[in-house]
């Protein structure tokens, strides 16, 4: 999967990858940032999603579609294929071309909308990135886990740089006997949460 990514796949994950670091440093206003997992945590998601079972696999927080392309690659691997919300139109915006350009168009639906609107309807989800705002991570939660098929899994990003800010659903996790839980040391850190 890593050694065969498309070219028109890894030039976009290249041009993302640029202007992530260039907005955490050039004063870009934070709602503007892309806001984006590192490519280690990419490779990590997409191994992840590949081994999933059989279901939907969902990403809530597109930005620029950066974590969407390891989805994709993914999905694309495993013959299967991605839905992604986001709520802001200028991302929408980007990601659209970042799809176009990658050429994934076929594999990822972008939905343009707040997630918590449509999530019910998936009721065989096989992976989930949650990659948010962290106010709405505990609904999510809720809302994801009883539509996981078993093996299922629920991936939430910054469990590690926004510890305090999530540590009651951290806990919650832990002692959720729907799930088996563990927090990855990877990128911000990935709360992985297994139906069992
Ligand atoms: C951290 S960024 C996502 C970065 C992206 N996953 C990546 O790694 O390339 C979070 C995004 O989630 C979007 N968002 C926040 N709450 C949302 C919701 N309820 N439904 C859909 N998108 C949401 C924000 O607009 C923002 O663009």
């Amino acid at each position: 999967m890593f050694h065969s990514i498309p070219p028109a796949m890894l030039e976009r994950m290249k041009f993302l990858e640029t202007r992530d670091i260039e907005d955490r440093t050039d004063g870009t206003p934070r709602i503007q940032r892309l806001r984006q997992i590192p490519p280690e945590t990419g490779k990590f998601l997409a191994l992840l999603a590949a081994g999933a079972p059989d279901g939907d696999i969902i990403e809530v927080g597109t930005s620029a579609g950066y974590s969407t392309l390891w989805l994709a690659l993914a999905a694309q691997t495993t013959g299967r294929r991605v839905t992604t919300f986001e709520v802001l139109p200028e991302k929408v915006e980007l990601a659209r071309e970042t799809f176009r350009l990658a050429g994934v168009d076929s594999i990822v639906k972008l939905i343009a909308d707040d997630a918590r609107k449509h999530i019910e309807r998936f009721d065989q989800i096989a992976f989930c990135f949650l990659d948010a705002e962290k106010e709405v991570y505990g609904e999510i939660y809720e809302m994801v886990i009883p539509c996981l098929v078993k093996g299922g899994l629920l991936v939430a990003d910054n469990a590690i740089n926004h510890r305090e800010t999530l540590q009651s659903l951290l806990d919650h996790a832990m002692h959720d006997e729907r799930v088996d839980a563990v927090v990855v040391p990877i990128g911000k850190g990935e709360l992985v949460c297994r139906k069992v």
